[in-house]
């Protein structure tokens, strides 16, 4: 009888632990993603659509034949962006886009160059292990 309440004990121990750590962790995450306009989710549709990300990362993510893109358009601006994509270079091909797809695909790398920064170097860890950015 006893050894089940040491048990218990434990168990109620390790679980309280684990909740209130898991709360501590998801209650103040430094990222909160929002809804995205319609322009900014038709943008993700076509990178998703001519496959960008099998040559570009974002996040870290996708291919390596180019650089990653979660940044690009605070670094060029939508003018080189939107230069690049019209003649293409040899490495990439050009994209004829409509007007319409073009400021869609703007809007989208916009939007995720505002939602962070994709440099390892600018995050800053946290005693917890996650972290923040600058
Ligand atoms: C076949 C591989 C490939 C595909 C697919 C591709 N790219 Fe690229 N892209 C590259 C390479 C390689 C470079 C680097 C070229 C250079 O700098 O000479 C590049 C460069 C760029 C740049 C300039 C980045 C910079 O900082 O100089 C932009 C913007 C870009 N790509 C956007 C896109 C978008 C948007 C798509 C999808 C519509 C796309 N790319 C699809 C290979 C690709």
């Amino acid at each position: 009888m006893r050894f089940d309440t040491t048990i218990t004990g434990v168990f109620a121990t390790l679980l309280i632990a684990f909740l209130g750590y898991s709360f501590y962790l998801y209650a103040d995450l430094p990222q909160q993603n929002g809804p995205v306009s319609p322009q900014v989710a038709q943008g993700k549709l076509l990178w998703q659509q001519h496959n960008c990300s099998a040559c570009h990362q974002v996040y870290g993510l996708g291919g390596y034949l180019g650089p990653d893109l979660t940044n690009v358009y605070s670094r060029r601006g939508s003018d080189f962006i939107r230069g690049f994509l019209q003649a293409g270079v040899n490495t990439m091909p050009a994209f004829h886009l409509s007007e319409q797809d073009m400021e869609a695909l703007l809007a989208y790398l916009k939007n995720i160059d505002q939602s962070g920064n994709a440099d390892p170097r600018q995050f800053i860890p946290q005693t917890y292990g996650h972290i923040v950015q600058r």
